[in-house]
């Protein structure tokens, strides 16, 4: 592996043509997902992917050769390099605290995976580690970031339609059926810490942030032997409340509620969820537990960067269309995270496919939003933070505020009550 000069960067050290030098720790499945589908969009912008450190040697020799860039096995020694501003951490959650503490230390802004950590004292860590040394944490990847659900909070910061009253969120979908090694399923408690925080910012993001409490139960996925998923009342401190549901075990996807639109805004076919279970319940009844774990450890590499291709690798675990007739789009529509109604004081607002439909005291009105995946818009607010001294609100102690969601929504299940929120922080954009 080619290991630069080892000097480290100063805290302020900025390219001068303001080009955002990114590394990247992790060359897993997110970055995959980063670097081959949404690429498009991120192409486009002023940054550039400029080193990569991982394990997985294979992953960092088509690294280093598409993108002309530094490799490094040790995390540390990528956070050394003067040719990164910021690095990008998409390792597992496990280690989100400790390479955010590195990446600081050696004055590297931060932009990291979701959950931000497994709980909120882990993010206290990691806030302070950045404090300290002056740089800035941002949470990436959420679904609030997604165009359709910023221009829902313009609307609502806009004060058309009135304060938040009720926010509903649903979302069934077969990720405990996808090829996830059963480690990786018990580390995040099912979904819970995985797209829990999706859903949850979300609905932080639409009501304002500052949730009051939360009271909610979680149930048993029994085919992989974790968290099935959860129903939560969240309540926030403006009196906007939200109904949340998440069931991620496989037995129903609600994209067709979504007129087939996916978390990506693909056409996912509803009917491809059974098949994809049938194949995990397959797969678990052939093998013994030693022997399913080392397949699903074999399918996860095939879909990070550097596995095979990402269609030879979907179709194999049969993500493939499955109901007769099924079409897939000509182009991605806008993502959609499940369903998402925000019911305000005069008006009702939810996702088109192509924008939102704003239904008022005038009838149904269909606004059009341009962009799509929340990506590109996570990297441009590191890039606004360093180049336009323009934080976002995405930051660490929102990202916390994320955590402590999840967690009380596993509290509240375990222990049968209601939990009060104590770590909320506001979007800051509500009307006067
Ligand atoms: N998988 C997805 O589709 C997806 C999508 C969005 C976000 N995420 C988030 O991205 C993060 C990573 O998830 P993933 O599914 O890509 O995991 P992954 O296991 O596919 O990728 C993690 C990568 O980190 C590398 N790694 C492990 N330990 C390391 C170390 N000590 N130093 C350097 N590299 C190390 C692994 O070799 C692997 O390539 C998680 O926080 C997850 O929530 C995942």
């Amino acid at each position: 592996m080619s290991v630069m000069a080892e000097s480290p960067s100063s805290p302020d050290h900025r390219s001068a043509d303001k080009i955002l030098r990114i590394g990247i720790v992790g060359l897993g499945q997110a970055s995959g997902l980063v670097l081959n589908w949404e690429r498009q969009d991120i192409r486009t912008l002023p940054i550039r992917f400029t080193a990569a450190a991982d394990l997985r040697q294979e992953a960092l020799a088509q690294f280093a050769k598409e993108y002309d860039a530094e490799v490094y096995s040790d995390v540390e020694a990528l956070c050394r390099s003067p040719n990164v501003d910021a690095v990008y951490i998409s390792s597992p959650h496990e280690l989100h605290r400790e390479h955010t503490i590195i990446a600081a230390r050696n004055g590297k802004h931060v932009l990291c995976e979701k959950p931000l950590s497994l709980s909120a004292a882990e993010v206290d860590e990691m806030i302070a580690a950045c404090d300290q040394h002056g740089v800035h944490l941002i949470a990436a990847h959420s679904h609030a970031m997604d165009a359709p659900i910023r221009a829902m909070r313009e609307v609502i910061a806009s004060g058309r339609l009135g304060p938040v009253r009720h926010i509903n969120a649903i979302n069934y979908n077969f990720f405990n059926a996808q090829p996830w090694p059963t480690r990786e399923l018990q580390m995040w408690h099912g979904d819970l810490y995985n797209q829990g925080p999706h859903q949850m910012d979300i609905i932080r993001y639409l009501g304002g942030g500052m949730v009051k409490s939360v009271r909610a139960q979680t149930w048993w996925d029994h085919l992989r032997n974790v968290e099935g998923g959860y129903s939560a009342f969240i309540e926030f401190e403006n009196g906007a409340v939200s109904t949340a549901v998440f069931d991620w075990r496989g037995y129903f996807d609600s994209t067709c509620y979504t007129w087939n639109a996916s978390e990506g805004g693909w056409a996912q076919d509803p009917g491809s969820s059974g098949y994809v279970r049938d194949n995990m319940k397959r797969l678990l009844a052939e093998k013994s537990a030693d022997a399913a774990e080392a397949e699903l450890w074999k399918l996860k590499n095939d879909l990070r960067y550097g596995g095979v291709s990402d269609n030879e690798a979907f179709q194999r675990w049969g993500y493939a269309p499955v109901t007769p007739g099924f079409k897939p789009f000509d182009e991605p529509v806008q993502p959609f995270f499940g369903l998402i109604i925000v019911a305000c004081d005069r008006g009702i607002i939810r996702q088109s496919l192509e924008g939102l439909y704003i239904h008022g005291d005038h009838g149904v009105e269909e606004v059009p939003v341009t962009g799509h995946s929340g990506r590109a818009a996570e990297f441009m607010q590191v890039y606004d933070a360093v180049f336009n001294d323009k934080p976002s609100f995405h930051d660490g102690r929102w990202g916390k505020g994320t955590v402590e969601l999840c967690q009380a929504i596993e509290q509240s299940a375990a222990e049968r009550r209601t939990i009060e929120l104590k770590h909320q922080v506001p979007v800051g954009d509500e009307p006067a």
